[in-house]
């Protein structure tokens, strides 16, 4: 089969289309044959070994070579112990601990696998796990919004800032998105409420604070974070700089603790299992899936190139298969 291949840490060059072995499945395994696999910033950081949490894996060499995580395809083959799948089911998955998804087939744990949401094209259902999940936890978590709340989504624009920005929204909150000038337009017309490009404007020192903020672009110091937050107020850091981090994780609980203030990381449980809330809302029309753009497998490259250039609104996903069809009844 083919594959997206890279060995090296490095820029979008070192990933090259080859011919590789096709998995076989162990007993508890499905095969499945990718056709759509999305781009997430994990994506990206794995590829560049940058954060250095990306490379926990591998310190000096990447340990597994063919990235790509939130897969949606069909089932070819089952282990000998998979009751629940059959071949020729769609399925979805998000494959972060094992990754493979830039192939044309990869083995997913039957019970990392859920059938695909009815009336979905496969492009549509692997542009969900990822995201779905960050932004789900990360604004529905440990109490959630009320109507009212004031909620900033740093990094508002990508994946997952796309989901919880919505879902926010659809809670009541008065919301506040942040991500890069070329991106605010499309941040107004999700219905954000209010808007700034972080490269001219830091939302932790214009004097407003916020009931909620999910930081997917983490790169202040935790001291500029619990500035922004109002008395009782949330800061969940998901992605961004080591250095934040750790600040967050061992000074966070210190920092926020006489105005009430929370301060802490969060560590996203990933796996379709935790995106029903989200693919209903989807299903109802609720809520939207954003695709900016789709590559072919031979073009993976340039899909991360594009992925991390800045212009990305959503979503980008890599198209293995074209017969994309809206599946599931
Ligand atoms: N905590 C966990 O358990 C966990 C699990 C999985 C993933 N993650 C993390 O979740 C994060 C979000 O993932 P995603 O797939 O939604 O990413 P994404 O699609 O790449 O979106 C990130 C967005 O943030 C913007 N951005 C970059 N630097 C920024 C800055 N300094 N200030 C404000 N916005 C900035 C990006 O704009 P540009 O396009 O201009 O760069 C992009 O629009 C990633 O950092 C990933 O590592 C965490």
């Amino acid at each position: 089969m083919r594959a997206a291949v890279y060995t090296r840490y490095g820029t979008a060059d070192e990933v090259r289309v080859v011919d590789v072995d096709a998995p076989t499945p162990r007993d508890d395994e499905v095969l499945v044959a990718v056709h759509a696999c999305s781009v997430n910033a994990s994506d990206t950081e794995a590829l560049h070994g940058r954060p250095l949490y990306s490379r926990l894996g591998g310190l000096r060499r990447p340990r597994r070579h063919v990235l790509g995580s939130d897969v949606a395809g069909r089932v070819v083959a089952v282990g000998r112990d998979v009751t629940t799948f059959r071949p020729g089911d769609d399925v979805y998955a998000d494959v972060l601990d094992r990754l493979g998804g830039f192939a044309e087939a990869v083995c997913v744990r039957s019970d990392a696998l859920a059938p695909m949401p009815a009336g979905m094209t496969h492009v549509e259902a692997s542009a969900i796990p990822q995201a779905a999940a960050i932004a789900l936890q990360g604004i529905r978590a440990k109490g959630g919004v009320r109507d009212g709340s004031r909620v900033l989504v740093n990094g508002a624009g990508g994946g997952a800032g796309t989901y919880a920005v919505q879902l926010a929204l659809l809670d009541g909150a008065e919301v506040t998105a942040v991500d890069t000038a070329e991106k605010l337009e499309y941040l107004r017309s999700l219905g954000a409420h209010h808007v700034r490009d972080h490269r001219t404007q830091d939302f932790t020192r214009d004097g407003r604070t916020y009931d909620v903020v999910l930081d997917l672009a983490g790169y202040r110091s935790v001291r500029a974070y619990a500035r922004a937050l109002a008395p009782g107020g949330r800061y969940l850091f998901v992605g961004g700089s080591v250095r934040t981090l750790l600040q967050v994780l061992l000074l966070g609980p210190l920092v926020g603790l006489r105005s009430r203030k929370r301060l802490r990381v969060l560590a996203v449980r990933l796996g379709v299992r935790h995106v029903a809330p989200l693919v209903e809302l989807i299903q109802a029309g609720r809520v939207r899936t954003v695709v900016d753009r789709c590559f072919a497998l031979d073009d993976v490259a340039e899909a991360l190139r594009y992925h991390g250039d800045g212009r990305t609104r959503g979503k980008v996903v890599v198209v293995v298969r074209e017969d994309d069809a809206p599946g599931g009844s």
